[in-house]
């Protein structure tokens, strides 16, 4: 017999109720007593799972399933009798149990509460537990919204590559890709390494942001959207920060930087709005276990307009408050984190932050009429800080090398980036959406390391 998801035998229990069904999957608990026993099984497929009731009269290997260790593999035929008095819609009163694969005593994950940090030193059997089911379900429901998101509006995917010789965000926060023999590095009369002889015959590194090959399509496709990993060699050791994010970076031609907020804000909202219909069981339980409240936060981010000040207006705010920082707010820098959470408690929303001092963002950033900010944008959220890094691009050719030079960026490592403010450039704009803090924000899971599968930070790259 076809064995049944427990998902199916959830949406199907009606149908089901009384006929004889094939479920497989994992021990999550189990309580055996003289003549009877209780399974909880999971396959993943439905958080809250199925019960199995075995009984000493009714299956052959009663002794083997009593002693059977959390963890095993089962694969269970049984009847399907709904329990409309108990915690579960209905259980599986089992016929024959197979043991398809032990475990054993020392399986790492028990039933009781794990620190976060064992779960993480056991990646390969987290997702066994109920927090990590959630999170990486909800993860795979928003991949799929996030596609629909942009092609119901008629955006084009683009697939931005991951290793480039270029760096988007000018920061120098590489991970070099070289074939190169480290123990006997070629090197040039004056000492340098000599990328000539390396694999692409020029300096490579996995890619910080698809943003510049997005905007090439841009000028050809007018909408477009990237979504894929971008790596940051950057030794920050926060909640925040990972070496390896997943991003998703749109961008649009003939839009200026509210265009882009605009989008930004109905990609947050449609995402939030998703989940909460998609995911219910999944957002329940983190209200339930890992942040009270989440719920009504959620709907209240759907329902109302997101706040929009310039850098200058949300400095003036952090100067005002009756509160003391550690660090002083300051108009020419960025914010630190206790900003941050000042800043979206006082609006109780998420806040644009716009119009950034031009000396801490990025170079292709479009600068302002006052020649001192440029039209950038960050959306701030609670827990996640910075979720949305965006901004309008330059398209003078004349003020984007300026601000090349200005800031030390070879013109000759983007002539083709120069090319299109030659060729038919358009106002445009785009942003890239930080997926892992998406997910933090939605599940409200504290730790990015948290809502990634397999998460890569400095020091740290098992699995
Ligand atoms: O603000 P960032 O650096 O912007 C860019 O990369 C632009 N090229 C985006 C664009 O305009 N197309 O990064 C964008 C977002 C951040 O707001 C944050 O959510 C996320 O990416 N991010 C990180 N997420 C996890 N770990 C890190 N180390 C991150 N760095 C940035
Ligand atoms: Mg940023």
């Amino acid at each position: 017999m076809k064995a049944y998801t427990i998902k199916a035998l959830h949406e199907n229990m009606d149908a089901l109720e009384q006929q004889e069904v094939t479920v497989e999957g994992w021990i999550r608990n189990s309580r055996a007593q003289k003549a009877f026993g209780f399974i909880d099984l999971n396959d993943g497929s439905k958080l809250s799972g199925v019960q199995i009731v075995y009984e000493k009269d009714t299956v052959d290997n009663f002794d083997a399933i009593a002693k059977v260790h959390i963890g095993a593999a089962l694969r269970v035929n049984g009847t399907l009798i709904k329990t409309p008095s108990m915690k579960q819609p209905f259980e599986i009163k089992a016929s024959t149990v197979e043991i398809v694969g032990p475990s054993r005593a020392d399986y790492p994950i028990q039933p009781k509460r794990h620190s976060r940090e064992f779960l993480r030193e056991n990646a390969h059997l987290r997702a066994r537990t109920n927090l990590f089911t959630a999170v990486f379900r909800v993860r795979s429901i928003l991949t799929h919204a996030i596609h629909r998101f942009f092609q119901e509006r008629d955006f084009m995917h683009v697939a931005s590559p991951i290793i480039t010789a270029s760096d988007a965000e000018g920061a120098g926060e590489l991970f070099k890709v070289t074939t190169l023999d480290l123990t006997e590095v070629p090197k040039d009369k004056d000492k340098t390494v000599d990328f000539r002889k390396d694999f692409f015959g020029k300096k490579a590194n996995l890619t910080v942001s698809g943003q510049l090959q997005a905007e090439i399509f841009a000028q050809a496709f007018k909408n477009v959207y990237t979504f894929g990993p971008t790596f940051r060699a950057e030794k920050s050791h926060t909640a925040t920060h990972a070496s390896e994010f997943w991003m998703i970076e749109p961008e649009i031609a003939f839009a200026d930087l509210n265009t882009d907020m605009d989008l930004a804000e109905s990609m947050v909202k449609y995402l939030i709005d998703t989940v909460l219909k998609e995911a219910s069981e999944e957002i329940q339980f983190f209200d339930r276990f890992v942040s009270k409240g989440l719920v009504k936060k959620l709907k209240n981010v759907v329902e109302k307009p997101f706040v929009r000040i310039t850098h200058k207006k949300a400095v003036d705010i952090l100067k005002a408050a009756k509160q003391d920082f550690e660090n002083t707010p300051d108009y020419q820098d960025d914010f630190a984190k206790e900003h941050e959470k000042y800043l979206v408690s006082h609006f109780d929303a998420p806040v644009f932050v716009t119009d950034w001092p031009k000396d801490i963002k990025a170079f292709y950033m479009r600068l302002n009429d006052d020649g001192q900010t440029v039209a950038a944008m960050d959306l701030l959220v609670p827990g996640a800080g910075e979720m949305i890094g965006g901004s309008q691009r330059e398209e003078r050719l004349d003020v984007l090398k300026q601000r090349m030079e200005a800031m030390g960026i070879p013109e000759e490592e983007l002539w083709w980036y120069l090319d299109l403010r030659m060729y038919g450039s358009t106002p445009h704009a785009g942003f890239g959406l930080g997926f892992d803090r998406m997910l933090m924000y939605v599940t409200g899971v504290e730790n990015i390391r948290d809502v990634i599968p397999f998460p890569r930070t400095p020091k740290q790259c098992e699995f």
